[in-house]
């Protein structure tokens, strides 16, 4: 296996720096010459569409997180209505699902136990099942009416990184191409989000070779009991990833909240030193982060801001600040999610974690 990790120390760091060759893939695999999406064996019509009155998206884990950006996106462009739901919990709540509904599953192995479960459960009452799914031939995919393959290659790593930026955008496209069948945006903007989506390779690149900061933040920060992600908007569902991935390889008590929220409860955790991981890509939610940020800072926490390049506001409220390279708000996920699997990676290594391979965790949970 070391030959394999091609002279990076694990698996998780090569995967990480993967990103961009394993997002262009997913995304240009489904682009013809002139940018049109081509979902090969994807037959959703318009007359299909038309009949969903609801979606839903089931998942687990980090491919969960996935589809609460999917359904920011799908509700954003496509105009339908769309719930998420982790899939052990959808098995159980006898969810409102008939032949009207799509259920798009979520999976990067498409071996998950509860996600095949509740993908049998909603096919079960009538429903259409779109799969995304990373490995070829799997359960998921095998079960499914319609399955979007990601491109990231084959992930070792149980901490996944490079699957989730590429079910990133295959949720951007399938949200892209429902909006255009439906009509419910216009030429102008689908090549707007579509030149931008294709930039994200470039991108993700670009916030790859800052890693050294990365490293050197965590070098400083590894210590920490417990740390706060918070954000407002899509950035919420990053928070939510970003957290995830630093608990399991560093087992460092982490969660995430909206920042919206703070007031509500978490407000009272804050004390000196606190790390407070705090995202404020969203233009129109900039102001409200940066009041955020304050609260937490007058109350002692080491605050590391998440912004994109040129929003320097920011730099006088953050101890420190991660910068992305700019783009539009709704596609800020697939670059702000890089620094976070960084920082992670970089504070697991310094606490001395197994960071391939975290205790009591396994890359494909085929059990309930
Ligand atoms: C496990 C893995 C996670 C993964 C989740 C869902 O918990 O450790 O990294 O996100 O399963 O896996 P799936 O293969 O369905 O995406």
């Amino acid at each position: 296996q070391a030959a394999e990790k091609e002279g990076y120390e694990h698996f998780m760091i090569k995967e990480i720096h993967e990103q961009p060759k394993g997002v262009s893939e997913t995304l240009l695999r489904r682009l013809d010459k002139e940018d049109h999406i081509v979902l090969d064996g994807i037959k959703l019509t318009k007359e299909d569409l038309d009949k969903i009155n609801k979606i839903y998206i089931v998942a687990c884990g980090t491919a969960y997180h996935a589809g609460l950006v999917g359904r920011y996106a799908i509700e954003k462009f496509a105009k339908i209505p769309v719930e998420v739901d982790v899939a052990s919990e959808f098995r159980y709540r006898d969810p409102f699902v008939d032949e009207n509904t799509l259920f798009i599953a979520i999976s990067q192995s498409g071996e998950t136990l509860d996600t095949l479960a509740a993908l049998r459960e909603a096919k079960r009452k009538g429903a259409r099942i779109l799969s995304i799914v990373n490995v070829v031939g799997s359960s998921v995919a095998r079960e499914s009416d319609d399955v979007f393959y990601t491109w990231a290659g084959p992930e070792i790593a149980v901490a996944s990184t490079k699957a989730y930026t590429t079910q990133l955008v295959a949720m951007y496209l399938v949200a892209l191409h429902m909006a255009m069948t439906k009509g419910t945006l216009s030429q102008e903007e689908y090549k707007k989000i579509m030149a931008e989506l294709k930039s994200m390779p470039e991108k993700v690149q670009r916030v790859l070779n800052n890693c050294d900061t990365i490293q050197h933040l965590a070098d400083h920060q590894f210590n920490n009991e417990s740390v706060f992600y918070m954000g407002r908007g899509v950035d919420v569902n990053v928070a939510h990833e970003g957290s995830l991935k630093l608990k399991e390889i560093s087992y460092i008590n982490s969660f995430a909240i909206a920042a919206g929220e703070l007031k509500h409860g978490t407000i009272a955790l804050i004390e000196d030193g606190t790390l407070v991981v705090a995202l404020a890509t969203q233009d129109k939610l900039y102001d409200k982060m940066l009041s955020n940020i304050q609260e937490v800072r007058a109350r002692g926490a080491y605050v590391v801001g998440v912004a994109k390049e040129g929003n320097k506001e920011i730099e006088k409220t953050a101890d420190v600040v991660l910068y992305i390279p700019d783009t539009m708000d709704e596609l800020t996920p697939i670059l702000s999610v890089i620094p976070l699997q960084l920082l992670a990676y970089y504070i697991a290594v310094a606490r001395g974690c197994d960071v391939d391979k975290p205790k009591n965790l396994a890359k494909s949970v085929t059990v309930e």
